[in-house]
């Protein structure tokens, strides 16, 4: 994989440039889906309609989407020189991200209960940000991020770490709290009670924002930054669609549960 890596830049200066570019690159586009968000609720769930392609069953579109977000950085890992690994805070932010992409490549997917079909744009779009944001994520972590020693005894690194972990238990309890309130074989909606979504709509989402905003300040990088500005940009849009739905749909839905941030939006 070196070699594919050393015939696609010329130097490592170079790579390292691309890697900032494509950075920047993803800030830009969660600001253009910011803007298309406010027009348009992700086609994907209880909004999917035909418009944005042919449906591709839930569990299958979950499983290859998200499965480059495990594989590229593994590969990259195994046969690329991460001269970085070695290192501790390096090690320790690799394991962040792989502790939840093992969850939501090989776990998840096998886990839902009659999810809707996605459609073919939105797992199209998903698959090719699985590999962007882990080649992007992986790379920079494996082989160019530079901390000084004393960085894991730094408050940015162990507030972010707190932050990465709470957030992740919240994700995995919301998702799970979901998952429960439909018996085998059904499909309807019910209103979610319980840990997080006492307090918000959006609970799950709530917590993978709190994740990766987690990780983004324990890595102090432009590339775990713009992951988690794409992540809010998307989740939030989410978890605002959910609660306008939910209040529409269901007469005595909580009216002191927020979208997305407890007590405050
Ligand atoms: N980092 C990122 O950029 C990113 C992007 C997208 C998703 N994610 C994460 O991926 C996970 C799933 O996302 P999602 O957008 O699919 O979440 P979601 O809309 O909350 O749906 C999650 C699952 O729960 C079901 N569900 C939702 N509300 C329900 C209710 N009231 N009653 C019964 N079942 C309900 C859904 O079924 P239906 O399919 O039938 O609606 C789906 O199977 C979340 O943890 C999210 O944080 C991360």
């Amino acid at each position: 994989m070196d070699i594919l890596l050393s015939t696609l830049y010329s130097s490592e200066e170079q790579e390292l440039y691309v890697l900032d570019c494509m950075a920047y690159f993803m800030v830009f586009m969660a600001a253009c889906t910011f803007v298309t968000l406010l027009f348009e609720n992700v086609p994907y769930g209880r909004y999917a309609t035909s418009k944005y392609g042919f449906p591709v069953n839930a569990r299958f579109a979950w499983f290859v989407q998200e499965l480059p977000a495990f594989l590229v950085p593994l590969c990259l890992l195994l046969w690329t020189s991460s001269s970085k690994t070695s290192l501790l805070p390096n090690q320790l932010l690799i394991a962040m991200y792989f502790c939840h992409y093992v969850q939501r490549s090989l776990i998840y997917p096998f886990l839902i209960r009659g999810g809707k079909p996605t459609p073919f744009a939105s797992f199209a779009l998903a698959f090719v940000f699985c590999i962007y944001n882990g080649y992007m994520q992986i790379r920079y972590l494996g082989h160019f991020a530079e901390y000084p020693a004393y960085w894991i005894t730094h408050p940015c690194f162990i507030i972010g770490s707190v932050l990465w972990l709470v957030g992740w238990v919240v994700n995995l309890h919301s998702d799970h709290i979901l998952r429960n309130l439909r018996k085998p074989g059904e499909t309807g909606y019910m209103i979610p009670t319980g840990g997080m979504f006492e307090y918000v709509s959006g609970a799950n989402f709530f917590g993978e924002i709190t994740e990766w905003a987690g990780f983004a300040l324990a890595g102090h990088s432009v590339h775990s930054s713009a992951f988690a500005i794409f992540t809010i940009v998307v989740l939030a849009s989410r978890a605002v669609a959910h609660h306008k739905w939910y209040c529409a749909k269901f007469e005595n839905y909580p009216k002191s549960r927020k979208a997305l941030i407890p007590f405050v939006f």
